[in-house]
């Protein structure tokens, strides 16, 4: 998986940007309009008050793809002396293509070289989590076991029993019927540990879809929620053209909560996009009272997309935690 969406000649994120929207294969919250960036400004900079308002501060984005979301927060700001956005993006032709459009970012391959200089950080990603690596786990009855890929002898991408599961990879995931199969992703707290070492205080927030443990696992959901996305149609065969399109599985949260603590955060809020992008906006839809022109119409429908729990409210959820 690691290969087929992140390789630097070959990986599906290794094409220049346009993945995502109308013309890509998947829409995101970011497709929507700038209004999501309106509003995660709104709760960023309510937290950087509430931080006393420190004079040198970071925000840190990971995977920003052609770097919309990063350029509507910015403008939505305004003007920050002291702030420095960064954005995390592995693979080169995104980070060039963040590089052009936000010329006052500071693009990075990974997250290491902010540590030399922490700061209070407001640390984010849109839709990330899902789409780093996992293994999917098939259960014998009795233990988990890799369900792999492997080489066949004519030289075609099968799938494979590779042997059981580490233990410590598959720590607190139930016991499930044989042929059960599922995702895990195991390097979720090797991703965060850098991030949070570059801060000195602040908060992570991640948004995506998936749920909690018992929900993630849940003895009807036996086939996992691996899916590939290609021109906006779902499949689930990773298979099928390696490279050339996306591929996913739902986060499992109960284990992004736990790698956020083990990596210093404080678990401050899990809930549905909906109610978490209502509570921020709500001084904004105060404001809005009374107008009826086409900008405002524009802006609402967007919140109805972003809250809707029929569209993406309910089906996103975000995790934030207080370092
Ligand atoms: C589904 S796209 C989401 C893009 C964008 N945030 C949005 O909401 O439209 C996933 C993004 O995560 C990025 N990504 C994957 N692994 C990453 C990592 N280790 N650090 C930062 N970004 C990563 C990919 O390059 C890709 O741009």
């Amino acid at each position: 998986m690691a290969a087929a969406l992140y390789d630097p000649a070959d990986g599906y994120y290794a094409r220049p940007a346009g993945q995502v929207g109308r013309g890509g294969d998947f829409f995101t919250s970011v497709s929507s309009g700038p209004l999501f960036g309106r509003l995660l400004a709104r709760h960023i900079a309510g937290w950087h008050r509430q931080a006393g308002s420190p004079d040198r501060w970071r925000i840190v984005e990971c995977g920003a793809n052609d770097g919309s979301l990063a350029a509507d927060i910015l403008a939505a700001l305004g003007a920050s002396p002291g702030l420095e956005y960064a954005i995390v993006e592995p693979l080169p032709l995104l980070a060039a293509a963040q590089r052009e459009r936000l010329p006052a970012a500071r693009v990075l391959a990974s997250p290491e070289a902010l540590a030399t200089d922490p700061l209070p950080s407001f640390v984010f990603g849109n839709e990330v989590v899902d789409a780093l690596p996992f293994h999917v786990i098939e259960s014998d009855g009795h233990r988990w076991r890799i369900h792999g890929v492997t080489l066949s002898p004519d030289g075609r991408f099968v799938w494979a029993d590779l042997g059981e599961a580490a233990p410590e990879l598959v720590a607190g995931i139930p016991t499930r019927p044989a042929g059960y199969r599922s995702e895990v992703r195991g390097g979720v707290p090797a991703f965060l540990a850098p991030l949070a070492a570059a801060m000195k205080g602040g908060r992570m927030l991640w948004l995506d879809y998936g749920f909690e443990r018992d929900d993630y696992y849940h003895p009807s959901r036996t086939t996992g929620t691996l899916r590939t996305f290609s021109r906006h149609r779902a499949a689930e065969d990773p298979l099928e053209s390696p490279g050339e399109i996306d591929i996913t599985a739902h986060v499992d949260f109960t284990a992004l909560s736990a790698a956020l603590v083990q990596v210093g955060g404080t678990v401050l809020r899990f809930e549905p996009q909906g109610r978490f992008l209502t509570e921020v906006a709500r001084p904004w839809l105060l404001e809005l009272e009374g107008r009826t022109d086409e900008a405002t119409r524009k802006d609402l429908r967007a919140f109805q997309t972003l809250t809707h729990p029929g569209h993406l409210g309910s089906k996103f959820h975000v995790i934030e935690a207080a370092f």
